[in-house]
């Protein structure tokens, strides 16, 4: 049996979805404070499972579910996740990402979980600081979080390896995720009609922004900088599709079947400028819509790309939606009916 936290949320729910279409047995935690109910109403006509708003911090209900259920594998998305609000309040994401985390990883190696996969994120890199000839991050990167968030998700890494050295049947796989972005990849009548897709409360990231400006639910799209040392000025990310993020879940259950434990990057290894994907969504969406220059947003490294060379030889992983087009209509799609 597989425990899922925070599967309510964006990430969570896609790796929901997709192993409800396996036919697995799932246990689906999430206290419902950035998830929502809706989306686990959605997943549920997709197949039943059992879902319980259950708080991480509620320690002894969670160590009720390992003595209850036969459960082997553990995927633990459940976190604060907002960078801003992290340097404002380190307290609150120590406690939820860190602290929830090394009880999680104690009640789950000595309840006899074999495999912990962990949702990580690239911000554990900082302003990374390339050598010569280099722009690319692999996992061997030096690990240097310029704010609580990245720290409180790389203590949380430093936790569940350690446990694994002294628990040799405690096996982990960590994924560090680079910009995640897109919708459930779903066709009603050949149109894309996504089930379930991203929202957060409030919004920060650049897709979502600039589609509800494109579908006049803001006014304009601010972009933060224009003078870094990138070609046109602008951050360039490394946008992942996140049905491709979740079918590297389901893979790493597999993979540490049979292999040992291991950290990996999740990107696609090319990036684009934030005004490149103001274009794209002007294009496929054929809006114009107002375009402002502002400053520089606090903590944002000029560029982020993944060294995805490990996951693909390693995990023998194949992206099936490495298309910026594919990213942008699905969000589109999503962004339009909710
Ligand atoms: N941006 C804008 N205008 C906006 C919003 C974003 O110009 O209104 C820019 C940002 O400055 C950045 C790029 O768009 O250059 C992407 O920003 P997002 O907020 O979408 O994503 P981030 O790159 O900041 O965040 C991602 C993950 C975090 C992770 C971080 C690591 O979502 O979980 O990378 O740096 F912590």
């Amino acid at each position: 049996m597989i425990l899922i936290t925070g599967g309510a949320g964006y990430i969570g729910s896609h790796v929901v979805k997709q192993l409800l279409e396996k036919n697995e047995d799932l246990i689906v935690l999430d206290n419902l404070s950035t998830g929502f109910q809706k989306t686990i109403d959605t997943l549920q006509n997709i197949k039943k499972f059992c879902f319980i708003n259950l708080d991480l911090k509620e320690i002894h209900k969670v160590e009720e579910l390992f003595k209850k259920y036969k459960i082997n594998t553990v995927i633990h998305f459940a976190a604060f996740s907002q960078v801003g609000e992290s340097i404002q309040n380190p307290i609150k994401y120590y406690m939820n990402n860190t602290v929830n985390t090394i009880n999680l990883v104690r009640l789950a190696s000595s309840h006899g979980v074999n495999k912990f996969i962990f949702s990580s994120t690239a911000a554990v890199y900082g302003e990374p600081k390339f050598k010569l000839g280099k722009n690319l991050i692999d996992e061997d990167f030096r690990t240097n979080p310029i704010n609580p968030y990245g720290m409180s998700k790389l203590m949380s890494e430093k936790v569940i390896k350690d446990e694994a050295k002294v628990n040799c049947k405690f096996k982990y796989v960590i994924f560090r995720y680079f910009n995640v972005a897109g919708a459930d990849i779903y066709f009603d009548d050949n149109n894309i009609q996504p089930r379930i897709g991203e929202c957060h409360s409030p919004e920060t990231h650049l897709i979502p922004l600039i589609l509800k400006t494109a579908l006049n639910k803001r006014e304009n799209i601010a972009i933060f900088g224009d003078d870094y040392n990138t070609p046109d000025g602008t951050c360039i990310r490394d946008y992942i599709h996140v049905d491709d993020l979740a079918d590297i879940h389901i893979k790493g259950i597999d993979y540490i079947e049979y292999n040992d434990s291991d950290t990996f990057n999740c990107g696609y290894g090319h990036g684009y400028s934030v005004k490149e994907i103001i274009n794209s969504v002007k294009t496929l969406t054929q809006k114009n819509f107002k375009v402002l220059n502002d400053k520089r947003r606090e903590g944002d490294p000029s560029v982020l790309v993944s060294d995805n060379n490990k996951i693909i030889s390693k995990m023998n992983w194949k992206a099936k939606y490495d298309d910026l087009n594919i990213i942008i209509n699905s969000a589109y799609a999503w962004e339009k009916s909710i």
